[in-house]
C-alpha cells in the first residue's frame, strides 16, 4: 500500500466515507477508551486526521494531542484539517529510525486501524518504541481489524504488547462485523 501516493479511490473513501460520514464509528470507539480530557495523547498513524478530530473534541483546554504519521501526504491533510487548534502538534517521520518524541511523554497512545498495514516484521520495533513514550501508568489503546484477508490476529497484538512490557487491561473482539473493516479487536494495555 502506498501512503505517499494513494490512489483516488483511497482518497475519496477517506474523505467521504470516513471523514465526512464516519463520525459515529470513531466517536463510539473513543467513548470506550476512558479519555477524560486532560491527557497528553499521541495518535500514532493519524492519517488525514479523522480520528484526531474526534480526539480533540473530547479533550479539554489542558489536553494535548500529538498527531504522528510516516506519510507526508496524509500529514499535510491532517494539518490542513486541524492545524487551527493550538492543542494539536504534528510530526511526520519514522519513530523507529530517529528520536521524534520524548520518553514518558504520553498518558495515552492511540493506534487505530493502522498496525495491520505495517509489515509484520516492523511491528515489534514500533510497539516497543511506543511503549517507551508512555508515562508511568499510561496506556496504549488499539483497535485493529482481525479478518484473515485484512487484519492481524488479536494473539499477535497481545504478544506485541506483552513483549513491550505492557499489561492488558481489557481486550474485546467484536462479535459483529463492521461494514468497512470486518471484525475488529479493541484492546487497552497499560504501563505498570
Ligand atoms: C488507515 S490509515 C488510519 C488513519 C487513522 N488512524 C484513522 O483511523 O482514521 C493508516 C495510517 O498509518 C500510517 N502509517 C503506516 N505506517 C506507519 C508508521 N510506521 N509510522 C507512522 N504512521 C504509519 C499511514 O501513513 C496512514 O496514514
Amino acid at each position: 500500500m502506498s501512503y505517499e501516493n494513494p490512489g483516488l479511490p483511497d482518497v475519496v473513501v477517506e474523505d467521504l466515507i470516513l471523514y465526512r460520514l464516519g463520525g459515529g464509528f470513531y466517536r463510539t470507539y473513543l467513548a470506550t477508551t476512558g479519555l477524560i480530557g486532560n491527557e497528553r495523547v499521541l495518535e500514532f498513524g493519524c492519517g488525514g486526521g479523522t480520528m484526531s478530530r474526534h480526539i480533540l473534541t473530547r479533550l479539554g483546554g489542558d489536553g494535548r494531542l500529538t498527531c504522528l504519521d510516516i506519510s507526508e501526504f496524509w500529514m499535510e491533510k491532517a494539518k490542513r484539517r486541524l492545524s487551527g487548534d493550538s492543542r494539536a502538534t504534528f510530526i511526520c517521520g519514522d519513530i523507529t529510525a530517529s528520536p521524534l518524541l520524548a520518553d514518558d511523554a504520553f498518558d495515552m497512545i492511540l493506534i487505530h486501524i493502522m498496525l495491520h498495514d505495517v509489515p509484520a516484521a516492523d511491528r515489534k520495533a514500533i510497539v516497543t518504541t511506543l511503549a517507551t513514550h508512555l508515562a508511568p501508568s499510561g496506556k496504549i489503546c488499539i483497535r485493529e481489524p482481525t479478518d484473515r484477508n485484512h487484519g492481524m490476529p488479536p494473539s499477535e497484538i497481545r504478544a506485541l504488547m506483552r513483549d513491550a512490557g505492557l499489561v492488558e487491561v481489557k481486550g474485546t473482539a467484536a462479535a459483529s462485523s463492521s461494514m468497512m473493516f470486518g471484525h475488529l479487536f479493541s484492546g487497552e494495555f497499560r504501563r505498570p
